[in-house]
């Protein structure tokens, strides 16, 4: 189990409000103090977390806000390089219409991250306080502690701009620590809409898939940023829609000195998958096309 499931400062939550409770003395919904977290469950973390820690206004009416939900884990998604991808459910208990599945992506400290990121997406980036830059310099666990929260915020970050700029990524519900809850791309078993690289599409689906990516990566363009590891693992297809995913390290485009060089990869990376499946496409163009659409 987690540790991140031992009851914790949770716990104090308020008391559970439900605003279908009728008053009757027999209603069947359950109190606050009926419910205590069991294995695999905290309580929701959405109280303890400040405003700007939320996903942007207005919140989709599929948020759970309820300070009575209870966060399940329900198992791995999918554990990568330098984060572990798990499915959670905050949900009301005793009331459906408050139940939700999440992606909660915790980001390992360097200590257990096989992957170190190269420092051209970090170039500019401000730490909260001296101590925190130090830290990072001498790479002290306090600085690795530093290093993946601050790739927690800024993928929280990415994911709030680009909701915002319309761009088809999971709504980002909150940041706590180095742990992300996001909206769960998948099903309403838990199964976790499947990545481009594994999508078995004819010539005509795939052109039309190829052409929703050019849109996403207008969109990122337009409001001046490269996603920087574009590739069909980043890209899931979801209800026949393409969502991009895993954005911590998208680049300015203009003000970072490897922007061009990552936008002009991204063109690359995406046109080489697609040309190899026969989609007619030419990185070059779609780079020119996305150079003009971020200095508009
Ligand atoms: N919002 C989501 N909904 C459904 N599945 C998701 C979501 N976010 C991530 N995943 C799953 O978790 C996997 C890893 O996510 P992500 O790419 O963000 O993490 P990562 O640490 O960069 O992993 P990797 O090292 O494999 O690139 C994705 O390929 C996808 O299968
Ligand atoms: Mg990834």
């Amino acid at each position: 189990m987690s540790d991140l499931f031992a009851p914790s400062g949770a716990t104090s939550s308020p008391a559970l409000h439900d605003s279908s409770f009728d008053g009757s003395p027999f209603d069947a919904i359950p109190t606050f103090a009926d419910v205590e977290p069991g294995e695999n469950q905290r309580w929701t973390t959405w109280p303890a977390v400040t405003p700007s820690e939320r996903g942007p206004q207005p919140w989709p009416d599929w948020v759970v806000t309820s300070a009575g939900a209870l966060d399940t884990e329900l198992g791995v998604l999918k554990t990568g390089k330098e984060a572990d991808v798990f499915l959670l459910e905050r949900a009301v208990p005793g009331d459906p219409s408050q139940r939700v599945l999440l992606a909660a992506k915790r980001y390992r400290d360097s200590d257990h991250s096989s992957f170190h990121r190269s420092g051209v997406y970090t170039e500019g980036r401000s730490t909260r306080n001296t101590r925190d830059t130090r830290a990072l310099a001498k790479k002290s666990a306090h600085g690795r502690e530093v290093a993946a929260l601050q790739w927690s915020f800024a993928e929280f970050d990415a994911l709030c701009r680009m909701w915002d700029a319309g761009a088809p990524v999971p709504y980002p519900v909150q940041v706590s620590g180095t742990e992300l809850l996001m909206e769960f791309l998948g099903d309403e078993s838990g199964v976790a809409a499947p990545r481009l690289a594994a999508v078995r599409s004819d010539r005509a689906e795939l052109a039309e898939l190829y052409r929703q990516v050019v849109d996403l990566m207008r969109l990122f363009a337009a409001a001046g940023f490269a996603h920087g590891d574009l590739s069909a693992y980043n890209l899931l297809v979801h209800e026949g829609r393409v969502r991009v995913i895993d954005l911590p390290q998208i680049v300015d485009v203009i003000a970072n000195p490897q922007g061009l060089d990552l936008l002009h990869r991204d063109c690359v990376n995406i046109c080489d998958w697609f040309t190899r499946r026969r989609v007619e496409c030419d990185a070059e163009e779609v780079f020119a096309e996305m150079l003009a659409a971020s200095c508009a």
